[in-house]
């Protein structure tokens, strides 16, 4: 998936160091069955210029690793880093993007992490709704709803 630095959707582009991160695909599959979507880039990932690069992505390893999960593809809802939450503007901004890696990557599992990505494919709190999965039929694909790793970080009994 391209960058496209060019992106002035929405008000990120002015505050963020790396404009659009997309998503990249981990482990040695080359075509990974499960797409991880995160919330937006946080301040290591907009330094770097890549998803899950900071403590939430070293958590979000730490369970993948003892799930056996060692090839997916991990991407964002929002693409430039926010500092706080994003506004419902930016996840408007930046959907065809999320559409069109879920296009090109056509995942049989996508895991949605916190409430800013599971609301991207379902309704309700991720409190209540993690580890309910729900079929897509629009997308084709399962979609499981899970705790963000940051809230994890934050609550580690939750984990
Ligand atoms: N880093 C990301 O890339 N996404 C998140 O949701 C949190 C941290």
């Amino acid at each position: 998936m391209p960058r496209n630095p060019s992106c002035t959707d929405c008000d990120l582009c002015q505050s963020a160091s790396t404009v659009c991160i997309f998503g990249e695909q981990r482990g040695n599959g080359s075509s990974p069955q499960i797409m991880i979507v995160g919330e937006a880039p946080g301040a290591t990932e907009d330094a770097l210029g890549r998803p899950f690069v900071g403590k939430s992505g070293d958590e979000l390893k730490r369970i993948l690793d003892r799930a056996g999960i060692d090839s997916y593809y991990v991407t964002n809802v929002v693409k430039c880093f926010p500092a706080g939450t994003p506004e419902p503007g930016h996840v408007k901004a930046c959907k065809p993007y999320l559409e069109e890696e879920i296009k090109d990557v056509q995942p049989k599992y996508i895991l949605a992490l916190g409430n800013t990505a599971w609301h991207r494919f379902g309704r309700g709190p991720i409190t209540e709704n993690a580890g309910k999965e729900i079929y897509s039929a629009a997308l084709g694909c399962w979609v499981f709803p899970a705790l963000h790793p940051a809230a994890i970080l934050r609550a580690p009994g939750r984990r």
